[in-house]
């Protein structure tokens, strides 16, 4: 689609060794909903976390597992003054849509303040079973909690986004479908 050539901005490299340890990031893994006001999440951070959730690692493979390898996810970032989408090949992200879309990613008002909402689709093209779908949303947000946890951030995935207005917001095609919000600040 044309409009993704546009304003591709290309992340720093994810740091993909060192971190804190593993069973010490998952004991310490957990939602938070008392974000600040006015925090910002570095462009490193933000690359990090979407490589975490959905970066290529092995043969063009993903760091997450997908059923039948359909690859189906689709993450958008919602930021304080756009919403853009996350092409893991390239490390890029693509102005869709300019402004403020907090409040149609969020229900809770601590979703309107933060700094970062990650939106979690995927292509129902590529798969069309739920339960699929399902899996592949919510590992790639398991992976965005560890990254926070290891990091210091805050983090908690939500069900509750504007159902109607966040698809506009994204200009998203009609075959790919939101599941789940997951907000991340300090
Ligand atoms: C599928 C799913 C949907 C959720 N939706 C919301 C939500 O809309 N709002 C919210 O504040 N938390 C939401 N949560 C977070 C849960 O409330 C939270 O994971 C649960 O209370 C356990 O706390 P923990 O994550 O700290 O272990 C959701 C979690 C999951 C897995």
């Amino acid at each position: 689609m044309a409009s993704f050539l546009i304003n591709a901005e290309v992340l720093p490299a994810p740091q993909t060794t060192g971190g804190q340890p593993l069973m010490k990031v998952v004991s310490e893994r957990k939602s938070s909903r008392d974000f600040q006001e006015n925090q910002t999440v570095t462009k490193q951070d933000l690359s990090n976390m979407l490589w975490a959730a959905w970066g290529v690692t092995h043969d063009g493979k993903h760091t997450i597992a997908t059923a039948m390898n359909r690859q189906e996810l689709v993450l958008y970032v919602v930021t304080p003054t756009e919403v853009s989408r996350y092409n893991p090949e390239a490390n890029t992200l693509t102005v869709v849509n300019t402004g403020d879309f907090r409040k149609m990613a969020g229900m809770q008002e601590f979703a309107f303040i933060a700094p970062i909402n990650i939106v979690l689709a995927v292509d129902t093209n590529k798969q069309d079973k739920p339960e699929f779908q399902a899996y592949t949303a919510g590992a790639a947000s398991q992976n965005i909690y560890l990254y926070c946890a290891q990091a210091g951030l805050k983090t908690v995935v939500r069900a509750g986004f504007d159902r109607d207005k966040l698809p506009q917001a994204l200009k998203m095609p009609a075959n790919e479908k939101i599941l789940f919000v997951q907000t991340v600040g300090k």
